[in-house]
């Protein structure tokens, strides 16, 4: 069994301190990020985007997931493996239960589904009977169609409103993380002082409990690098020292800076 537990997650917000957290659908790169001390390894459905080539997240399937979660579970001995359910896995309660047990017994210890207010009877399942859930508001790129593109979300009051009581509503339910893309820097912050449990950013600026990114755009192999991420290949003499020096900008704060928020 892996050695990060949601409890450890929790202390390091307690301590006002961050932690790091990046994607990884594979086992060599897994290895490393475990070994930099990374810690949090996500298996995002990103990997419809940079692994399978899609322009989108929802080609994605429930078995790729489990096939990339095993995979990332090999070369982890530290990280906390957290496993995105794919589009239409969780559109019901039974459908939710059915597809998370798949990435559990695949390897994940925390499942990561989108949506706020409709998804609290999901989460309160789910979490009832064993499986950690973490939370996803901001910008849910499985909804890039009805979201009419890749948008900045809460930018109005209403709508900020509305997201801090949907993550308050998420916390209630059982979520033991919750993760926000894409949506004003002091959105992010008021997150992060309202709720108990940690808020992973990214692209929410500097003040959120830890920031997740995409392994591509920080190797800098991405199509096109978002403006919330930041290359550290560049700066780096090998891979590891990349993901290494990724944490420990996390950790001081130097990483995000205020050009990476919105
Ligand atoms: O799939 C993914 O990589 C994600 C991150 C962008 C948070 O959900």
């Amino acid at each position: 069994m892996n050695t990060m537990t949601i409890d450890n997650l929790k202390s390091i917000k307690a301590d006002r301190k961050k932690f790091a957290s990046i994607t990884a659908y594979d086992f060599s790169f897994a290895s490393l990020i475990d070994n930099a001390g990374i810690e949090v390894t996500l298996v995002g459905d990103s990997l419809g985007n940079v692994i399978q080539g899609h322009g989108t997240t929802l080609p994605v399937s429930v078995d790729e997931m489990a096939y990339h979660t095993a995979n990332v579970a090999r070369g982890i001995t530290s990280s906390l493996v957290l496993s995105d359910m794919p589009f239409m896995s969780y559109s019901t309660v039974p459908a939710a239960l059915e597809n998370a047990a798949v990435l559990m017994q695949a390897g994940a210890q925390m499942v990561k589904l989108e949506g706020g207010e409709w998804l609290v009877e999901t989460v309160y399942s789910l979490t009832q009977r064993g499986i950690p859930v973490c939370g996803h508001l901001g910008l849910t790129p499985q909804s890039v169609h009805k979201l009419s593109g890749f948008k900045v979300q809460g930018k109005e009051s209403n709508a900020a409103e509305k997201m801090l009581a949907e993550a308050k509503m998420l916390e209630d339910a059982g979520a033991d993380l919750l993760v926000v893309e894409c949506v004003p820097s002091s959105l992010g912050k008021t997150l992060a002082e309202t709720l108990e449990i940690p808020v992973i950013g990214i692209g929410a600026g500097p003040d959120t409990d830890a920031q997740v990114l995409v392994l591509q755009d920080i190797l800098g192999i991405s199509s096109r690098q978002p403006k919330f991420s930041k290359n550290y290949i560049e700066q780096a003499s090998s891979i590891q020292d990349a993901l290494t020096s990724y944490r420990q900008e996390v950790l001081s704060g130097a990483f995000p800076s205020k050009e990476h928020g919105f």
